[in-house]
């Protein structure tokens, strides 16, 4: 089957992405001090240049002293920072590509003794002790409404540089999903108890982002139901569920739902072939992206375990069967183009012998 369907242009207001080929957030810890270096702008840049039509930068922590939760994660803050995504943004734009930054805040999943601030501990919806000592501080009101602002601000400053809109990672066990989850929230006031109110944190966050970036400026929300602390957990059971979930976050300003699941082609829900990213369109009628496995024949946890696992290139018949559907509208790829900077442009020409297959080794450096 032709990919041409992948290679379609796609139109929302006033954001037009050249190909319907989007580069996952991927966390690729190569920017020391917080700042994408030369090495970074390259990597985008060659993306961009192959056939990526939207690129969803690795996450890029927000102003707040807890955000961040690894080694060299790039910020999305402070002047150097800024001028080094400026620099990426300016790079991809000169090879007709479109980009986006994924802003973040890991919420309780940092630990004490990570940078930038060695003393500071996780902040989550919920406190949790060790051995009598604080780990996780539980978040008042004051640290919410600055977490709120910090995405906000970052908001202001992507739209300040030229980006073309925002990913809000809402998705795999991080702060805004921590809220989401009953797992990770047991908070008894206005952001705890209902699904209703564990969305509230999101729903306001993204409230305060569109107020700050104004109507027209595209804000993704990635969502996701797995957790890196539960890959099998599951935030809604049925599809009515999933629609009561989405359409506050949609009224509060989402432009587009990125669907994160580990494998495109699984059934959401019984009864229906649809997957996420298709129930999501379906319930919200907003475009949606989807994601997970695209290209490849295993999919991404085994890699993190696994080290000698080798992912090869898989057919994408059954993907392009499902966009042609109308099932979603946007196909993101992780590891594939993480492996093979000409993925995409392989694609296109219907070179798929010279696509090159994926390993952990391929995380070790920045091509
Ligand atoms: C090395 C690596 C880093 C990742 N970092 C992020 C991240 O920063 N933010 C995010 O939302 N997802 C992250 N993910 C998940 C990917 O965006 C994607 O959803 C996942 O890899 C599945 O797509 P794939 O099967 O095409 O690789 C990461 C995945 C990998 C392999």
């Amino acid at each position: 089957m032709p990919a041409k369907a992948l290679f379609k242009p796609f139109h929302l207001g006033a954001l037009e992405l050249p190909t319907r080929v989007v580069m996952a957030p991927m966390t690729r810890s190569f920017s020391p001090g917080g700042v994408p270096n030369a090495k970074v702008i390259e990597y985008y840049r060659r993306r961009a240049a192959a056939g990526v039509g939207l690129i969803i930068t690795e996450g890029t922590t927000v102003g707040h002293k807890a955000s961040n939760g690894y080694p060299n994660v790039p910020h999305f803050y402070g002047d150097a920072a800024l001028a080094g995504w400026k620099k990426v943004v300016d790079a991809v734009h000169a090879e007709g590509g479109k980009i986006v930054p994924q802003l973040w805040h890991v919420g309780s999943v940092r630990r004490i003794g990570t940078e930038p601030d060695a003393s500071v501990p996780g902040y989550g919806p919920t406190e949790k002790l060790k051995d009598g000592q604080v780990v996780v501080h539980g978040m008042t009101q004051a640290d919410i409404d600055e977490v709120i602002a910090a995405f906000a601000q970052a908001a202001k400053d992507a739209q300040g540089i030229g980006m073309d809109g925002v990913e809000i990672h809402g998705a795999h066990g991080y702060l805004v999903d921590q809220f989401f989850w009953e797992g990770s929230n047991q908070r008894t006031d206005g952001y705890g108890g209902s699904l209703a109110n564990r969305s509230r944190f999101a729903i306001e966050l993204i409230r305060a982002v569109r107020a700050a970036v104004g109507e027209g400026f595209p804000i993704i929300f990635r969502f996701s139901q797995w957790k890196q602390q539960d890959y099998t957990a599951r935030l809604v059971q049925t599809p009515e569920t999933l629609g009561e979930f989405l359409k506050p976050l949609s009224d509060a300003g989402v432009d587009i739902f990125h669907c994160s699941t580990r494998r495109f082609w699984e059934p959401e829900f019984e009864g229906s072939e649809l997957n996420l990213a298709g129930w999501t369109r379906k319930l919200t009628g907003k475009p949606t992206i989807t994601v997970g496995s695209v290209g490849l024949d295993g999919e991404f946890l085994q890699f993190m375990v696994n080290t000698d696992k080798v992912a090869q290139p898989a057919s994408l018949e059954k993907l392009l069967e499902r966009l042609n559907n109308d099932e979603f509208d946007l196909v993101a790829v992780g590891r594939a183009l993480l492996v093979d900077p000409d993925w995409a442009q392989k694609v296109r020409e219907g070179r798929e012998q010279d696509i090159l297959p994926f390993s952990r080794e391929a995380l070790m450096t920045l091509v």
